[in-house]
């Protein structure tokens, strides 16, 4: 990882952060990294290129994929699952359309906590179910909670589901134990389902112990993950669906639908050898992650002072709230003005307007130009 990394070469590399925008414009909006590809996986995809294993998957290596996500979340979040409780899904969003699909009770509501990553509210669309906007509460101090009394109400007027996103985009925080517990409560008092997507649970800093909320209530809750965003592998549309709840399990293992396809074979590979043997280059990208959350803040406090913004405990992603400068959508303006792509606001729901999402997953002399360039456009 180094200085000798520019914008022409990441996108020289490909992939649509870079790709996506105007040549004379920094990438800091959809989430990818800039750090390239873990050694493990790489191998994994030539060995099978080697092999010519592009036929369609396979019982074996779907079993090895489940294998390593169970053995990973064993050792790093002491989460213990059966293999056979992992099911292959294309990527974590239609996972997520699938588990309302087939897994809420027909025809019910679905809340969603925002602002929160707004390829959501389409799943629900595409579920045809009717959405139930449940605003977030945000504290004196920029921090944001759900609201639980609101929660509640909902589930009492006949909302069966929440799709939680822990940890949560765009906030970036992870939500404690407490909180899930509480959460767990209130879906219970009404026989409501957690949908969780935890899709960013590798990517949390020391100090924050991710908790998966399956581990608190397995009967209750629904698990959408994926190495796609703490590996980088999106492209490769793999995720999986962990189905802890017996009547689930037995559910999706004994029915075939067009909504059990769509995995790709590639996709297997780089997920089992990312959860194999990726764990040292994650811990790397980890100390690097680490190393511009810290950067980020420093720039924020000296060159956007009146920029609002919170920490993240988890994600490689800022939520930055531009509301003191006025413009109700601040990544409109400083594509335009000061070159830097975020990721606008306004699309993750009540809240989002006059913030934006920073991407902070590139290099630090990279990050400082970002910020210099906004700093010059406000
Ligand atoms: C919370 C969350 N869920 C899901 C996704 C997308 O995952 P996938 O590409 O597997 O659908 C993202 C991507 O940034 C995300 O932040």
């Amino acid at each position: 990882m180094s200085d000798a990394v520019t914008p022409q070469t990441l996108r020289a590399r490909g992939g649509l952060k870079w790709t996506g925008i105007d040549q004379d414009v920094l990438g800091a909006w959809v989430a990818e990294m800039d750090y390239g590809l873990a050694p493990s996986i790489s191998a994994a995809l030539h060995d099978a290129v080697d092999r010519a294993d592009t036929a369609y998957f396979y019982p074996d290596i779907e079993r090895r994929a489940a294998n390593a996500a169970t053995d990973y979340w064993l050792d790093e979040l002491e989460w213990r699952v059966e293999a056979d409780r992992v099911f292959p899904v294309p990527d974590v969003v239609e996972g997520i359309r699938r588990a309302i699909t087939h897994l809420t009770e027909p025809d019910s509501p679905v809340v969603l906590h925002t602002p929160v990553y707004f390829p959501f509210f389409s799943m629900i669309e595409r579920a045809h179910r009717e959405l139930v906007e449940l605003p977030s509460i945000r504290d004196d101090d920029g921090r944001y909670r759900l609201d639980l009394d609101g929660l509640d109400r909902a589930f009492e007027k006949g909302a069966g589901s929440i799709v939680l996103c822990n940890p949560w985009n765009p906030i970036g925080k992870s939500f404690s134990v407490e909180e899930l517990g509480e959460v767990v409560a209130i879906a219970d008092s009404h026989d409501a389902r957690i949908i969780s997507d935890e899709i960013h649970a590798p990517l949390s800093y020391e100090g924050t112990k991710h908790t998966p909320v399956a581990s608190l209530a397995p009967e209750t809750v629904v698990t959408v993950t994926s190495a796609s965003k703490a590996w980088n592998l999106p492209g490769l549309k793999c995720g999986q669906i962990v189905l802890t709840n017996d009547g689930d399990a037995a559910r999706w293992a004994s029915y075939y639908t067009p909504d059990k396809v769509g995995v790709g074979t590639f996709g297997l590979i780089a997920n089992a050898a990312a959860y194999e043997g990726g764990r040292s280059w994650l811990r790397e990208v980890m100390t690097t992650l680490s190393g511009n959350r810290e950067l980020l803040g420093e720039l924020i406090h000296s060159l956007l002072p009146n920029v609002g913004y919170v920490e993240p405990d988890a994600t490689y992603l800022a939520w930055l709230d531009f509301t003191s400068h006025g413009a109700d959508d601040p990544a409109a303006h400083l594509v335009e003005k000061a070159g830097v792509a975020l990721t606008g606001g306004g699309p993750f729901g009540a809240g989002g307007a006059g913030h934006a999402r920073l991407n902070f997953a590139t290099y630090p002399h990279i990050l400082r130009e970002v910020i210099e360039r906004i700093a010059g456009a406000l």
